[in-house]
């Protein structure tokens, strides 16, 4: 597996991570057996960037990626998140908070859960519009004094308020979905990670599956499936986005490669501070996706991809409505 520096760190990265998050919640029926197996695989494989956060389950998922990761501790660098606030009993409320005693409250609690004494890199997974960004990487650094955090990060921030948090303190990752199809974050986001030395780290490289041709249509999905909410997977926008994932499918077929790995080798091409975290639970989908860390699309074919994707096709946003305004905070 090839290897990346992690941003502003003494970290080594694998050039593709492993996204669990879908082993406990939002994608469908979950199997824990079948996903410690794929943790360790991936392991065994040489993917030692495995990225998890309170709010996926919730809880469930860190206490998941915990088991696999306080045995093979020195094998991994464990990233989690907090920030987005969500009450068990009314799961599908979001809050959000970057306040300093909730930061390390946080931070206690997923130490707990994953079962280890520091994470490697610990981000903000929303920026909280009431709380100014100072404050929160401020409670943040704090915690990188106290040996609980190694390193630090921020999910979905702006380039201004990477900017504002990197004079605080410095940021290594900025994850934010991206994607042949989600490619808003090219015009500042990515520039000032370049600009500061951050990793960018691409969340949903495979377009919440979507790009992976698994889904023909909006039936295909689990009846409990978090996408069927999602505007890019409902109406018209399906029908408009899955015209465009055939196109794909066919590229990548005549080119000898699938769906998954084109879309993962199109991130990939995009330069090497950039990481994908493909999600997956399944094993047989972690060994075809790591492939794609040796397919290497040239110029013409990037051109092409161009041509049959362009960035705006897409139809629909990446979130409902009322969590948009949460986004590039
Ligand atoms: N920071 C944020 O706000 C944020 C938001 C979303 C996600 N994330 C992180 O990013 C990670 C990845 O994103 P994601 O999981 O949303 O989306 P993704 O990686 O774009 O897609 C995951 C979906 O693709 C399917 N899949 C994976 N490999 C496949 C293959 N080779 N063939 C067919 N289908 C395949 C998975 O199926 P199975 O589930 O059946 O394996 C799952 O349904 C998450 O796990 C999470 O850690 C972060």
């Amino acid at each position: 597996m090839q290897k990346r520096p992690l941003g502003n760190s003494s970290l080594t990265i694998s050039a593709i991570g492993l996204g669990c998050m879908g082993m406990s919640e939002f994608y469908g029926a979950t199997n824990d057996a079948e996903s410690i197996l794929t943790l360790n695989t991936a392991l065994d494989e040489g993917i030692n960037f495995l990225d998890t956060a309170d709010v996926y389950g919730p809880f469930k998922n860190e206490e998941l990626v915990g088991k696999v990761v306080r045995k093979r501790r020195d094998e991994v660098v464990i990233a989690t998140k907090f920030g987005i606030v969500r009450d068990p009993n009314e799961p599908a409320k979001r809050g959000f908070s970057g306040r300093p005693e909730y930061v390390k409250a946080c931070c206690d609690a997923s130490l707990k859960r994953l079962g280890i004494d520091t994470i490697d890199l610990y981000y903000q997974h929303r920026v909280d519009p009431t709380t100014p960004i100072e404050e929160t990487v401020g409670a943040m650094s704090d915690l990188v004094k106290e040996g609980k955090v190694r390193y630090l990060g921020l999910s979905e921030a702006s380039a201004q308020t990477i900017q504002r948090a990197h004079a605080v303190h410095p940021i290594s990752a900025v994850q934010s979905e991206y994607s042949l199809w989600s490619r808003d974050i090219e015009e500042a986001v990515i520039p000032k990670c370049k600009e500061l030395g951050i990793t960018l780290v691409a969340y949903s490289p495979l377009g919440r599956g979507f790009l992976t041709g698994q889904f023909q249509k909006y039936e295909d999905l689990a009846p409990d499936d978090f996408r069927r909410n999602s505007p890019r997977f409902m109406g018209e926008n399906f029908d408009k986005n899955i015209a465009i994932v055939q196109l794909l499918t066919r590229w990548a077929e005549a080119r000898g490669i699938t769906p998954s790995q084109l879309a993962l080798a199109w991130v990939l091409a995009q330069g090497e501070t950039i990481v994908p975290i493909p999600g997956t639970k399944r094993v047989s989908y972690l060994k075809q996706n790591l492939e794609a860390v040796d397919i290497m699309l040239s110029k013409e074919e990037l051109a092409e991809l161009d041509r049959i994707s362009p960035k705006e096709a897409v139809a629909g946003t990446r979130y409902v409505e009322a969590m948009m305004k949460f986004l590039n905070g």
